[in-house]
């Protein structure tokens, strides 16, 4: 074997070793702490983030109630891997419970495409107007349930916005040719190529080296991306084209659910409510947080451009994807009436 083959065939070797220990190794430990069933959380943010606040904040709760039944184990910083390998391992119950992006979750369901549409919510608060609507949300998180897994419960993800390490993003052209990391989600490709620029999609965690080693010459993302996985030491801008408001989904392997007595589902719905109130709160202030830090200490500067040319440039999509999936018109058109019922009630967030 050549030796890049070779050390990338090792690096690989020893991530699913890791996983493999990590997951057989907490098998074991349940002899140990005698008969608690172990539930594994996996997700790929830091230990500072607000969903791994929202985590032990579920922790807490589900222990403080079950805990001589349960061992809730926390494994932040994609430890079991990328989302979407943890997506698998929760579908197939080697875990209990991980956090994907919505952009992923569209190549198992359909349905789940629609929140990827760029340009789609009008604001934050119709976003999250829209994600607190059970009867448009239910369908969406129940519809992977045949594919071993359901939303729970949804995380803010705040804004996805553009930053680049040679210029700033002003207007549409600026993305022309670049070489942009996206989620790895077909819609996000299409949404790229629509900007002109070239998609790039990846892991999260590959994001951080790929801008290094000029590899890609930006990303997208939230301003989370920015300190809490240290991008705004390798770029320069960070342009606010409030392109898309995608949740982070928290979901749970459906046997595991299923199995559940009713008095113990009921502890974990209670856990689930805490972790998305805990989560929602913490996202408020951790961005204004990493904001302030990434402007004043890492030297980023921010800009914000006129939005509605890039909303023009990727408002094709918008039929395009309710062409092709003609399922999503009603979740669709209920977002839109959403967004009247926030404009006729008054002042909206932005
Ligand atoms: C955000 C989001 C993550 C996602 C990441 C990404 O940080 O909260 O769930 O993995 O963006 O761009 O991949």
């Amino acid at each position: 074997m050549e030796k890049k083959k070779r050390s990338v065939f090792l690096v690989s070797l020893v991530s699913v070793l890791a996983v493999f220990l990590i997951l057989t190794g907490c098998s074991k430990a349940s002899g140990a702490v005698a008969k608690k069933e172990i539930i594994r959380i996996g997700h790929n943010q830091s230990q500072n983030h607000p969903t791994h606040l929202g985590m032990l904040a579920f922790e807490k709760l589900v222990e403080s109630k079950l805990g001589d039944k349960y061992d809730i184990q926390i494994y932040p910083s994609e430890l079991l891997g990328t989302q979407t390998n943890m997506v698998q391992l929760t579908q197939t119950g080697a875990i209990e419970i991980s956090v994907a992006s919505n952009s992923i979750l569209e190549t198992f369901d359909k349905q789940y495409e629609i929140f990827n549409l760029p340009y789609l919510f009008e604001n934050q608060e119709v976003y999250r107007a829209v994600m607190n609507d059970s009867e448009i949300v239910d369908p969406i998180f129940q519809s992977t349930a045949k594919s071993g897994f359901e939303t729970v419960a949804w995380l803010d993800a705040g804004v996805r916005n553009f930053y680049t390490v040679n210029d700033p993003i002003e207007e549409p052209s600026d993305l022309a040719g670049l070489k942009i990391r996206v989620q790895q989600s077909p819609t996000n490709v299409t949404m790229m190529q629509l900007f002109g620029g070239s998609a790039t999609p990846m892991g999260f965690g590959d994001v951080y080296t790929a801008i290094q080693s000029g590899v890609i010459d930006g990303a997208e993302n939230n301003e989370l991306a920015l300190t809490e996985n240290g991008h705004g030491d390798v770029v320069k801008y960070y342009s606010y084209t409030e392109h898309q408001m995608i949740p982070d989904e928290v979901i749970v392997n459906n046997k595991f659910l299923e199995e559940l007595s009713s008095e113990d589902r009921k502890v974990f719905d209670e856990g689930f409510e805490q972790l998305e109130d805990t989560q929602h709160k913490s996202w408020l202030v951790s961005v204004k947080e990493a904001t302030d830090r990434a402007n004043n200490e890492m030297n980023v500067e921010f800009n914000y451009p006129d939005t509605e040319p890039f909303r023009q440039t990727v408002q094709p999509l918008h039929e395009k994807m309710l062409k092709e999936n003609p399922s999503l018109q009603p979740i669709y058109d209920a977002i839109l009436q959403k967004a009247k019922e926030q404009a006729a009630g008054g002042e909206t967030e932005k």
